[in-house]
């Protein structure tokens, strides 16, 4: 018979890092999905942008943060980050004990659940087209057709708040174009700050194509793991949402709001040069 798992172990948080701001839309979603688990989330602000990096400066990055949330004793590990995921996870499955969930697997199985026509399309940063993650991703559960697009301007016209108006939606028009023009049926919003482009994207996409938000995908992967181990947080009390970030903290607090959907209290700055190595 599996031993019961108790309550100290259920009750411990969550970890999970991104690049900058852009992974408390995947907080927000875990948060929403997940209301009872605490959270702890780092933002690696000293080092944002992942998506123009190579792979082994996101690694690194990715194997201290990693460390630094594992000290925190933490029962999962979630990378909300789409390019740290498409470089980093499986370096990070081997290299901690606790489950490690990436956006990308969980974007893909849901695009090919909604692409009627299996035709999907994916943008994201550079790092993560390049990888070509979403892509294989989505080749090894299905016949699909895909098609991939960088973005790279979408992530400077979110932070700049310029994530809706004329601007945005003519850049979009440019980089959704070739993707338009293979019929796609499903859009993977393979960034963490492309959701808050979605109502320009699906005034782009028009209403056949199903926009699939990696990070809702994500959060019901880490319910579904929880679930299934038996580690799902039996707690009474308000759960505690924690954020750490490795630079400009008020800044953080300041913008973070905007992709969190709520107020964003209490921001610590962590020095993870002096944090070893997982
Ligand atoms: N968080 C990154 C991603 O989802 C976008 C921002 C960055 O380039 O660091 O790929």
């Amino acid at each position: 018979m599996p031993e019961k798992i108790n309550s100290a172990l259920k009750n411990k948080p969550i970890g999970i890092f991104d690049s900058g701001f852009g992974g408390l839309t995947v907080m927000s979603a875990v948060n929403k999905i997940l209301p009872n688990e605490n959270l702890i989330y780092f933002g690696d602000t000293a080092h944002v942008p992942y998506g123009s990096k190579s792979k082994d400066a996101v690694v690194k990055f990715s194997k201290d943060i990693a460390s630094f949330l594992i000290k925190k004793d933490i029962k999962l590990l979630v990378i909300a980050c789409n390019t740290a995921s498409a470089f980093a996870l499986s370096v990070l499955k081997k290299s901690v004990s606790i489950p490690v969930v990436g956006v990308i697997e969980p974007g893909a199985k849901a695009a090919v659940k909604n692409a009627k026509n299996g035709r999907i399309g994916i943008i994201g940063t550079e790092g993560t087209v390049a990888s070509g993650s979403y892509f294989k991703a989505v080749k090894k559960i299905s016949g699909a057709a895909v098609f991939q697009q960088a973005c790279p301007l979408f992530v400077p016209l979110v932070e700049e708040g310029w994530n809706k108006g004329k601007i945005a939606q003519d850049i979009i028009g440019v980089y959704l174009k070739p993707l338009l023009a293979k019929n796609i049926d499903a859009l993977i919003l393979g960034c963490t700050h492309y959701p808050l482009l979605k109502e320009l994207l699906s005034k782009a996409t028009g209403a056949n194509v199903e926009l699939i938000d990696s990070a809702n995908a994500a959060a019901l992967e880490v319910k579904e793991i929880l679930l299934k181990k038996d580690m799902l947080s039996d707690a009474k009390k308000k759960a505690s949402l924690k954020f750490y970030v490795s630079d400009n903290p008020k800044k953080f607090q300041k913008i973070g709001g905007k992709f969190f959907l709520k107020k964003i209290n209490g921001v610590k700055k962590i020095n993870l040069e002096r944090i070893c190595e997982v």
